[in-house]
């Protein structure tokens, strides 16, 4: 069974390097050539060939229909993980909704603000520097919590759960997807492909619904996993067919280690040892998370 980490103890190294994975210009230039500079997550797919860029937009629309009857003028989403600012923009653009855009990175905030300024974007998006572990607000602030494949990153994900239950309003959204592991998959069956990440382990569908409800939310699993099997061939066949020009904005090394490991999580994703998808949690009106 895979392991649910839970270890305050290494969770400020854990973050560091996380930190610093995101920060290495290799791994910012693989994101910003193969993703488009917008997201970094899993897309929907609507055929097998479709570009990443843009099944990574449908993945936004999607997670924003779920929650649109929340979100207006009036509101606030807080994004955990926030990335380059895809999902912060396209909120603040549909909704007119205010965005707290959450993330470890320095450098990826800097470059979501300086987006943001130039789509006229800066009055609705705030970026703040910081971790999703230890949230700098009060209860019940926000609207929304939302946050696109940042778990999978994250030792103590009981923690990070409790503390996005307790930033959120009464009769609000928690909405989040993760790569996770199928419920029986051994650990070890993982860990190659996890190794690039340096994640260590994966949540599982049932650890999250369970979760969610004993904190007192009414939550469902749209399973996409399928999607997840497309996004990693497409990811891979990218950067084949792109190894040579992507050797100009990525080292040698690091290109040789993606074309070693992308098929390695394409192996796992087609022997449906991992599974993918959204929840979709609301809080009761006028609960108060336990
Ligand atoms: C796969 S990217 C997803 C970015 C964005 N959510 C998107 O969908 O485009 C993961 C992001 O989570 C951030 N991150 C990882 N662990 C975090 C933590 N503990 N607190 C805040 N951000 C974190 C990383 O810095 C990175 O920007």
């Amino acid at each position: 069974m895979t392991e649910n980490a839970k270890d305050d103890s290494n969770t400020p190294d854990h973050e560091e390097a996380t930190r610093r994975y995101y920060e290495s210009n290799d791994v910012d230039a693989f994101y910003d050539a193969v993703w488009g500079g917008e997201d970094i997550h899993v897309g929907l797919y609507a055929h097998a060939q479709e570009a990443i860029a843009d099944a990574s937009r449908r993945t936004v629309q999607h997670a924003a229909d779920r929650v649109e009857d929340l979100l207006g003028p009036d509101a606030t989403v807080l994004d955990l993980g926030s990335g380059y600012g895809g999902s912060a923009r396209a909120l603040a653009e549909r909704f007119g909704c205010r965005v707290v855009a959450l993330d470890l990175s320095e450098g990826h905030n800097r470059r979501h603000r300086a987006v943001n300024a130039g789509r006229g974007l800066d009055g609705l998006i705030e970026v703040v520097t910081g971790s999703l572990g230890h949230l700098p607000y009060e209860a019940e602030r926000f609207d929304v919590v939302w946050s696109l494949e940042v778990l999978c990153h994250v030792t103590d994900r009981e923690r990070a759960l409790a503390e996005a239950v307790r930033v959120l309003k009464p009769g609000g959204a928690l909405v989040f997807s993760d790569i996770m592991a199928a419920e029986e998959t051994p650990a070890q069956a993982l860990r190659p492909a996890l190794s690039r990440l340096g994640a260590e382990s994966l949540a599982t569908p049932s650890f999250y619904l369970e979760h969610l409800s004993g904190l007192g939310l009414k939550a469902d699993f749209e399973d996409h996993t399928a999607d997840l099997a497309i996004h990693y061939a497409r990811l891979d066949e990218e950067v084949h067919r792109r190894a040579a020009e992507l050797r100009s904005v990525i080292s040698a090394a690091y290109l040789d280690d993606l074309l070693a490991n992308l098929p390695l999580w394409t192996d796992i994703t087609r022997r449906r040892l991992l599974r993918w998808g959204l929840f979709h949690a609301r809080r009761g009106a006028g609960a108060t998370a336990s």
